[in-house]
């Protein structure tokens, strides 16, 4: 595997790629990799003849009393798992690499849809982060196709938003969600759990598997099913950031009449925001 971190050796190595008629896949990250991440590049290198995978925790998108500094950072470990998988590029970036002039005088690009609900009421400024470090690593990365897991479903619905508007000739695939055994997403931050937050996490995801059911009676109430659903939740210690009902390509509340939902959800266990959502399809 290759490994760079400046972007314009990186810019200038796919510039001789594409010469050669070679098509990228990119996976973009922030590292300490699970198995959600290795199955994106999975799916990568199934889509195109070079994979590129970057790590990089980047600063914009945390808020000031978010856990950049103390988000994982195990890139020795990632590494390994990366030449294991058959990934062909890594890109390690250091934050003077992407913000040489320093972060808060940097250009951004901002969605202006999808990005005020949901992860981004709660967490403002994070999708403008989001936009802008997808659109530096994409501008050089130059990849033909784009993986972004469904688990951070805006995020996958807005960076389409992003390169449609945009008109960038990228195709952005959404990839399935990887689950713990017990049926909690996996994510980095999940080792923040301590032992018994491990067993109650695996809620998260019954509670909106029972929501699910809920939604599919004809007779069902959607306000009632969201607030039985953060009641349920409460109930076993977590603490709902939201817990929502909505359409699944715009993110407006559902009503009766949309048939293709999404339940998302963002909640606290103990130092973790876990968040789950699941694609509902209502005939
Ligand atoms: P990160 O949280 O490291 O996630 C990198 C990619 O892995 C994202 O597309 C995310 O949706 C996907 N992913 C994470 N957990 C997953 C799971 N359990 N199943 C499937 N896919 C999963 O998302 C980011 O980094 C950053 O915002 C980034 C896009 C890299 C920009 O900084």
């Amino acid at each position: 595997m290759k490994i760079f971190s400046s972007p314009t050796e990186l810019q200038s190595h796919i510039v001789n790629l594409k010469k050669q008629g070679k098509s990228v896949a990119f996976v973009p990250t922030m590292g300490n990799l699970h198995q959600g991440h290795l199955s994106l590049v999975e799916l990568a290198k199934q889509k195109a003849d070079i994979v590129v995978c970057s790590i990089f925790v980047n600063p914009t998108q945390f808020g000031p009393n978010e856990d950049f500094d103390s988000y994982p950072r195990t890139l020795e470990q990632d590494t390994k798992k990366l030449e294991q998988v058959g990934n062909q590029i890594l890109f390690t970036p250091t934050n003077n690499d992407i913000y040489p002039q320093g972060k808060e005088v940097h250009s951004s690009v901002e969605v202006n849809r999808l990005t005020d609900k949901l992860c981004g009421a709660s967490r403002p400024g994070h999708f403008r982060g989001v936009t802008t470090i997808v659109n530096i690593l994409f501008n050089i990365v130059q990849p033909d196709v784009a993986i972004f897991g469904k688990k951070d479903y805006q995020q996958y619905l807005v960076i389409r938003a992003m390169v449609k508007d945009l008109m960038m000739p990228i195709k952005i695939i959404g990839a399935e969600i990887a689950r713990e055994p017990n049926g909690l997403a996996m994510s980095s931050r999940n080792g923040f759990l301590a032992e018994q937050e491990k067993k109650q996490s695996s809620y998260l995801r019954e509670v909106i598997l029972l929501s699910q059911k809920q939604l599919e009676d004809p007779k069902k109430d959607i306000n009632e099913v969201k607030l039985q659903a953060c009641k349920l939740l409460q109930n076993k210690g977590f603490k709902v950031d939201y817990f929502e009902i909505v359409e699944r390509n715009t993110l407006e509340l559902a009503t009766s009449n949309d048939n293709e939902l999404l339940i998302a959800a963002a909640a606290w266990l103990g130092k973790p925001r876990l968040i789950d959502n699941l694609e509902v399809n209502l005939n």
